[in-house]
């Protein structure tokens, strides 16, 4: 059978060089004040798509300072972020690659100290430490509004599309999980009113960019036990997702892994992307993360049927050529350990690989 990985592939109205896409991967590279994109941003997005990627989605930008997880997020709350975002942008588009923002509410899961009076559906608290707040109705409201704004700005930054970060323990995962959502009202309850949120959400977006743009979400499909949420479920919140006129679901996990969930090989989480793909018919558009190192296996996983895009998010960060080299045969396996020695130790370096050995390998290399 003929290679999967450099076919390209359009998924709704976006068209994709290749099946490889970089993962939503928070840069560091924000203004500690504003959430500004820094001028370094385009150079990092710029060596991705020159490194081969079809599809760079930018780390988590939030929509509102209410949901802003860290100093280190980017934003995207007002129009004043349209023209820098443009900027950081434009570059990585020129060198072929397309390129999506992933919208996102940190809820609960924000530092306290960039937001002193955290919010959520029902004041649980995941893993920050500051109590959260249950948020009113009317505040509800104001977050799906700010969601819907910023996916306006998105597609005038020029944007290819948005992804909804609907995974790993934040807002819209919080609404999910029956864990961290109690709520009686509309939004609480059973599974079809704890996705109330995120179909508003949706909604609130489409409304705003229209029927031809992407419009992607990142699902946190299941999680640890203590989330309540199950593959089941989430297979469920999937297809109604795709029913709402998602154009693309990523498969991740939600608020922590679920335990059964085998870290030691690739492809982590396949098991939750077969759930997915037998709630959502053979023909709807999925992406995977997580774990993925070798050519081989996410050739095996395309050709498989489940998912139609592999998505990467520490291997681009030691090799952010990893697609041209894959492509080139000159390599046939990511050189990233998953140490998770990517952050910077210092404001405005940005990710990137700190781990001394594997640095001094891609040095040499
Ligand atoms: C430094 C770092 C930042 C991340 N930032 C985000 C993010 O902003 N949004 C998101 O959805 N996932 C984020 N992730 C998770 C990755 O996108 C990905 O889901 C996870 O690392 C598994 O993929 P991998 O094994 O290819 O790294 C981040 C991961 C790392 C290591």
């Amino acid at each position: 059978m003929a290679d999967l990985l450099f076919e390209p592939i359009t998924i709704g109205t976006l068209h994709l060089r290749n099946r490889l896409m970089r993962s939503a991967t928070a840069e560091f590279l924000a203004d500690p004040q504003t959430g500004m994109p820094l001028p370094k941003l385009a150079t990092l997005y710029r060596a991705l798509a020159e490194g081969g990627i079809g599809l760079i989605v930018t780390g988590h930008t939030c929509v509102a300072y209410s949901g802003r997880t860290s100093a280190h997020m980017t934003a995207i709350v007002s129009d004043e972020f349209i023209e820098p975002w443009r900027e950081v942008i434009a570059p990585a588009q020129e060198a072929g690659a397309r390129v999506m923002i992933q919208i996102n509410h940190g809820g609960a899961q924000v530092d306290p100290s960039v937001v002193p009076e955290p919010l959520s559906p029902s004041g649980v608290r995941t893993n920050m430490q500051a109590v959260p707040r249950p948020l009113e109705e009317e505040e509800i409201w104001e977050i799906i509004e700010a969601f819907g704004q910023a996916a306006r700005r998105a597609r005038e930054a020029g944007f290819d599309g948005v992804q909804i970060h609907s995974a790993h323990g934040y807002l819209i995962s919080q609404f999910l999980s029956p864990g961290t959502n109690q709520r009686t009202d509309r939004w609480g309850g059973d599974l079809e009113r704890r996705f109330t949120f995120l179909r508003e959400v949706i909604r609130a977006v489409r409304a705003q960019v229209g029927e031809d743009f992407a419009v992607w979400t990142k699902l946190g499909v299941a999680g640890k036990a203590q989330s309540g949420l199950t593959v089941e479920q989430g297979a469920k919140i999937a297809a109604w997702c795709a029913q709402e006129g998602l154009d693309c679901i990523e498969i991740s996990h939600a608020w922590g892994i679920p335990e059964e969930i085998d870290q030691t090989g690739e492809a982590w989480f396949l098991p939750l992307a077969q759930e997915v793909r037998r709630a959502v018919g053979d023909e709807y558009p999925l992406a995977l993360v997580g774990g993925f190192s070798t050519k081989a296996k996410m050739e095996e996983v395309l050709q498989s049927g489940v998912v139609q895009i592999i998505s990467l998010s520490r291997p681009l960060i030691a090799e952010p050529d990893l697609a041209a080299k894959f492509a080139r045969g000159q390599s046939d396996k990511a050189i990233c350990i998953r140490c998770d020695q990517c952050r910077p130790s210092e404001f405005g370096q940005g990710i990137g690989c700190y781990h001394p050995t594997i640095r001094e390998l891609l040095e040499k290399a």
